[in-house]
């Protein structure tokens, strides 16, 4: 079971941890396996909400510390999501005109961005670089890029949102070249820790990416050493209003990606009954299963479901 990636809108202006936010994972982070902590922004350009976790200077790294403490007392992994908001980003939470592979408004997005330039490349894999480093520094078992979502890499990916004539654009194999350059960066800063990728798998628009090229995009991640592939929707978002109340509604995604890959594979979206969970896994569908609202309703949702698990099936 894993505790997906959730902004909690906790943190402080600077996205120090907070006491709250520390509590929120206290009580979340019993009975899981792995925990990926909310998508931290990884440089002051790419924040997007005022409260959203920050790893962008050294200075947060005591703060993270106490984070990644409390869930390894839980007995549970713990791995920390690296974000930048790229075309998504909030003017007026970054200060800054957002950047993106095109300048196209980005879906969801609040301005039209700046086209990205050589030296933006350079930024911004340095960004996520550094904050690798912080989030090792501060006893992160492992990190995980955010690819989904409609966030920049994810803008990278996606032919709606990458109009660029140069290497990085065009061909699915110019699309996913910054994204894996990312990755290879993040490999280096992690050494042996868990390297894990959220993939937008379908951006569930006209034209846009699809399942079968993510399936290419997953063996070319794996190929440069990620660990986990943890599959979602791409610019139609996390929780496409059309999806909900179909419990499972991601996992024919992770299941297609799965088929590929060797490595395991997290399958997502609307879960909240332990029985459909537990059967993901016994048929083999999907390798971990990850349960984000119900368990922000109950936060023992977990414990819970594990105990009436094993009740079923010893009883
Ligand atoms: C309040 C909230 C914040 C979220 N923040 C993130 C995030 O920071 N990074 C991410 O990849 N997904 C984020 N998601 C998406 C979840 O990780 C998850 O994929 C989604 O909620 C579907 O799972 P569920 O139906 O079990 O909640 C968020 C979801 C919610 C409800």
């Amino acid at each position: 079971m894993v505790l997906p990636p959730m902004a909690s809108e906790l943190a402080g202006p600077n996205g120090e941890v907070t006491d709250e936010l520390l509590v929120h994972y206290m009580l979340r982070s019993s009975c899981v396996g792995l925990v990926v902590v909310e998508h931290s922004y990884i440089s002051p350009e790419g924040k997007y909400s005022p409260k959203q976790l920050g790893i962008w200077h050294n200075d947060l790294i005591d703060g993270l510390s106490r984070l990644s403490n409390i869930i390894k007392r839980n007995g549970a992994i713990a791995v920390i999501q690296l974000n930048h908001a790229g075309g998504r980003a909030d003017p007026r939470v970054c200060n800054c005109r957002p950047i993106a592979p095109s300048q196209i408004l980005v879906p969801n997005g609040f301005e039209v961005p700046r086209e990205m330039v050589d030296e933006d490349f350079e930024t911004v894999l340095k960004s996520f670089r550094e904050a690798a480093v912080r989030a090792v520094k501060a006893g992160f078992d492992g990190v995980e890029v955010h690819g989904a979502h409609g966030f920049l890499l994810n803008q990278f990916l996606s032919p709606i949102t990458n109009r660029r004539s140069d290497r990085f654009g065009g061909t699915l194999e110019g699309r996913m070249r910054f994204p894996l350059m990312v990755v290879e960066e993040v490999r280096k800063s992690v050494g042996s820790k868990l390297l894990m990728y959220r993939l937008g798998a379908d951006d569930m628009m006209s034209g846009g990416f699809t399942v079968d090229e993510a399936v290419r995009v997953a063996v070319k991640l794996v190929d440069i050493g990620v660990d986990i592939i943890d599959v979602s929707g791409g610019l139609c978002g996390g929780r496409p209003p059309e999806l909900q109340g179909i419990q499972g509604y991601f996992i024919h995604l992770a299941e297609k990606i799965k088929k590929h890959v060797e490595v395991p594979v997290i399958g997502v979206g609307g879960i909240k009954d332990p029985y459909f969970a537990d059967e993901l896994i016994v048929e083999g569908r999907v390798d971990l299963v990850a349960v984000g609202r119900a368990h922000l309703v109950n936060p023992q949702w977990c414990c819970e479901a594990l105990k009436a698990i094993t009740t079923y099936t010893n009883p």
